[in-house]
């Protein structure tokens, strides 16, 4: 009876990540951390820095270090409460890699061959298409499943990442029974796509090239405010939801949705008659109020890499004990032999 009850109270999951692969973007925050912190009351969370992740492409090492605390102390200033979140770094972990070693040979060729990022990222780093590059999805597999997350928040662009993990999940079920639990994605109506200022027909990247069509969340107000002023729109002077014929109003007017909670009927009217340049200045100074108390948190979070030091090392021991568990029956299940 006593066990029933704790099984029934059970939360469900949440694992996600973000890679510290440059500085957080309003891309990262409005597709993903946003949506994170408004879950941890109702599920229970594990969020990665998916430092693994990053060496696909090539890094400078200390900056790959400065830009992992960064994004932890980020976490922690946009609200997970790290007593409630489980907050980890991936590499911290080990079994991710072992578990990525094991599902790299459940995954196929041909499926890997369809990833999207992957073709884009190997036509980006064309002298460094690597291994790692290629079975990517199989370690991200292996983050989700290792905590048997019945659910992974996350931007549109990895939709298929998260779709992949399914089908190895359900491969690797279908060989051994029900080892691992089948997680959905979970993608914000408004907010999941976040497109460049200056390219609108690109997604905002922490990579881009472009540093004023990436809006990065520790920025300074001025530049962010000068980057909106900046943005391509059209000569159309009318502020009108379109993503087709209108990308870059409708991507300025997603931004100003989700940062204020209006919606589209609304910023409509709101910026009727008025041009373009009231209009890029208002979703410039919501930005600017939305990430102003985020910033000045981390960096005050920053500040005190002892306290930092504790919530990753914590982080890494309570992720451990779960991943541990999955990593064990799988092992099991293969046919390895227990130690
Ligand atoms: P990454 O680091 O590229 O992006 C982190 C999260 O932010 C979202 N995102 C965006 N959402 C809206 N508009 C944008 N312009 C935008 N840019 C980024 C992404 O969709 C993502 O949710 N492979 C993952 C990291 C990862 C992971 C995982 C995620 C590793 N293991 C396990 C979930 C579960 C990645 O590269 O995300």
């Amino acid at each position: 009876m006593e066990e029933m009850k704790t099984e029934t109270i059970q939360k469900k999951r949440i694992l996600s990540g973000i890679q510290p692969s440059g500085d957080l973007t309003l891309g990262s925050y409005l597709g993903a951390i946003r949506n994170w912190s408004a879950l941890a009351d109702e599920y229970d969370c594990y969020y990665m820095l998916a430092d693994m992740h990053t060496i696909t492409v090539r890094q400078t090492p200390a900056e790959l270090r400065r830009r992992t605390l960064t994004q932890l102390a980020a976490y922690i200033a946009c609200g997970l409460d790290p007593e409630k979140n489980v907050l980890f770094i991936q590499s911290h972990v080990p079994a991710h890699a072992q578990l990525g070693w094991v599902l790299d040979c459940y995954t196929m060729f041909g499926e890997l061959s369809r990833m999207t990022q992957f073709k884009d990222k190997s036509a980006k780093n064309a002298d460094n298409i690597n291994a790692g590059l290629f079975t990517y999805p199989a370690l991200m597999a292996a983050d989700i499943l290792l905590y048997q997350a019945d659910l992974v928040p996350v931007g549109e662009d990895q939709k298929q990442h998260v779709e992949i993990c399914r089908d190895i999940a359900a491969r690797f079920n279908g060989i051994y029974g029900d080892v691992f639990k089948m997680p959905e994605p979970y993608i914000a109506k408004v907010g999941a796509r976040v497109m460049s200022l200056t390219s609108p027909e690109n997604k905002m990247s922490k990579s881009d090239r472009d540093p004023n069509g990436c809006v990065y969340m520790l920025e300074k107000p001025e530049d962010i405010l000068r980057k909106f002023k900046k943005a391509v729109t059209d000569s159309d002077a009318c502020v009108r939801f379109d993503p087709k014929e209108k990308p870059g109003v409708s991507n300025l007017m997603q931004i100003y949705a989700v940062t204020t909670g209006k919606d589209y009927g609304v910023i409509e009217r709101e910026f009727e008659g008025q041009g373009y340049g009231a209009f890029k200045s208002a979703v410039g100074e919501a930005v600017v109020e939305l990430l102003r108390p985020i910033r000045e948190e981390t960096e005050r979070l920053l500040a005190d890499k002892a306290y930092l030091e504790t919530i990753y090392r914590t982080g890494a021991e309570r992720a451990s004990y779960v991943a541990g568990k999955t990593l064990r029956k799988v092992y099991k299940k293969v046919g390895f032999v227990e130690r």
